[in-house]
């Protein structure tokens, strides 16, 4: 077993995106018009599908309310293996899934487990950002981070030789797709160059005997919005990497109005499979049984779970259009605006800021002159990048329909440095 089951925790800075929707309640509270597209959750157009709120109450009706197993209910854990079987071209068993209350306490889980030996506290997290809060939680378990900034000729997305300097002091490579801010995906050649390059020094380091493995921290929450049916996955090309590769996913985003089950689900190797469980056991993480219920029952039935799949995909589609049209329209009126079309997810990335003009000047501009609240790259690690990310599940059709003209505010003046 590894040093600690709960390493120090270090304090974590507060979320930018949760600051920036407090600013939107207390604008909305003075009266004061905003459209809010800071936050990534589902807003009233959307319900839950039926067949897994239907299943959920069935298993309440039926007595369902006590404990879950701690690590997940048997019935969720092969439904989940089943399923990546099926559409992701690899085959994990049962007994290495875990279930926890959403994404958030795996990844929490994650980096605590892989930092908490001796040797890996040396090491560090590689983090290409703009990411979701890799920050965070490489701090909460003490760990040093070192952020690789890409840019929009890679959509946002790491590239293999970005890694070269720096993957011998790795303990994480941490990579999400589609990916949170930019929704964009890796194509199979691009994630088959990263593989490699991990499967080749984690064998050197197996060879030498003298460091643990990288783990690659895999976050897919956003897999099955993908728009099509293209799903690159690490251990479809490189199965070896199994041995070093933690899984992160879970209902979230992938079903509609779905968040506030919390139900999360991943796969961990046996190198770190215990000391997880053991962490979310005593943290209490368990997803409410009947919810694991209803889940498992949705993923059962591949009728229900396509048609729910392609409604969300086919309104997440349309609703970034509807803001990238916009968007486009704006930019060949000459304003200095780009765009980043997503190939899934609940976001469209845009450059909005004027030159010379800060990430934060450019959000308080978009703010108060535009009413309009969107998240800059700089709260994903990225500085002074002038892009961000508008998030589009929330906000109502007719809201979405008005960015047009809430940056036609934000840009009514002249650009602050002429
Ligand atoms: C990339 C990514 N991973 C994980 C999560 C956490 O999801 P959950 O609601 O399951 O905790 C989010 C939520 O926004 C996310 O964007």
């Amino acid at each position: 077993m590894g040093a600690a089951i709960m390493p120090m925790l270090k304090p974590a800075p507060p979320s930018s995106i949760l600051a920036v929707a407090a600013e939107v309640r207390a604008r909305r509270a003075r009266g004061l018009k905003t459209l809010d597209l800071s936050v990534g959750d589902f807003g009233a157009d959307h319900r839950a599908p039926l067949p897994l709120l239907e299943a959920s109450i069935r298993a309440l009706c039926s007595g369902q309310t006590r404990y879950p197993m701690p690590v997940g209910q048997p019935e969720l854990r092969e439904a989940v293996a089943d399923l990546y079987a099926e559409e992701q071209g690899w085959r994990p068993s049962p007994e290495s899934v875990l279930v926890a209350t959403g994404a958030r306490p795996l990844l929490f889980a994650t980096y605590s487990a892989a930092f908490a030996s001796e040797e890996a506290q040396h090491q560090v997290v590689l983090d290409p950002v703009p990411s979701w809060s890799t920050d965070a939680y490489a701090r909460l378990a003490g760990a040093r981070r070192i952020a690789l900034p890409t840019g929009a000729d890679s959509g946002f997305l790491l590239r293999a030789e970005m890694l070269d300097p720096v993957l011998a002091r790795a303990r994480v490579l941490s990579l999400c797709s589609p990916s949170n801010p930019a929704g964009t995906t890796f194509t199979e050649e691009d994630l088959g160059a990263i593989c490699v390059r991990l499967h080749d020094e984690n064998r050197a380091r197996a060879r030498r005997g003298d460091q643990p493995p990288v783990i690659l921290l895999w976050d897919q929450v956003y897999w099955q919005t993908t728009a099509g049916d293209r799903c690159v996955h690490p251990l479809a090309l490189v199965p070896e990497l199994a041995s070093c590769t933690v899984v992160v996913d879970g209902i979230s985003k992938a079903v509609a109005a779905a968040t506030g089950l919390r139900v999360g689900f991943g796969v961990a190797p046996p190198g770190l499979h215990q000391q997880m469980r053991d962490l979310l056991d005593h943290a209490g993480t368990w997803a409410p049984t009947p919810f694991q219920a209803g889940v498992a029952a949705l993923l059962r039935d591949r009728a229900a779970l396509d048609l729910a799949r392609s409604e969300l995909k086919a309104d997440l589609q349309s609703r970034r259009m509807m803001v990238i049209e916009q968007l486009r329209a704006l930019g060949a009126r000459g304003l200095p605006i780009e765009v980043l079309a997503p190939e899934g997810g609940f976001y469209v990335a845009a450059r909005l800021a004027w030159r010379g003009e800060s990430d934060e000047q450019a959000r308080r501009r978009l703010l108060e002159r535009g009413g309009l609240a969107a998240v800059p790259f700089s709260a994903f690690g990225l500085a002074s990048s002038g892009w961000f990310r508008l998030a589009v599940a929330a906000p109502s059709l007719s809201e979405l329909a008005s960015l047009g003209g809430h940056l036609h505010r934000a840009f009514d003046e002249a650009p602050p440095h002429g």
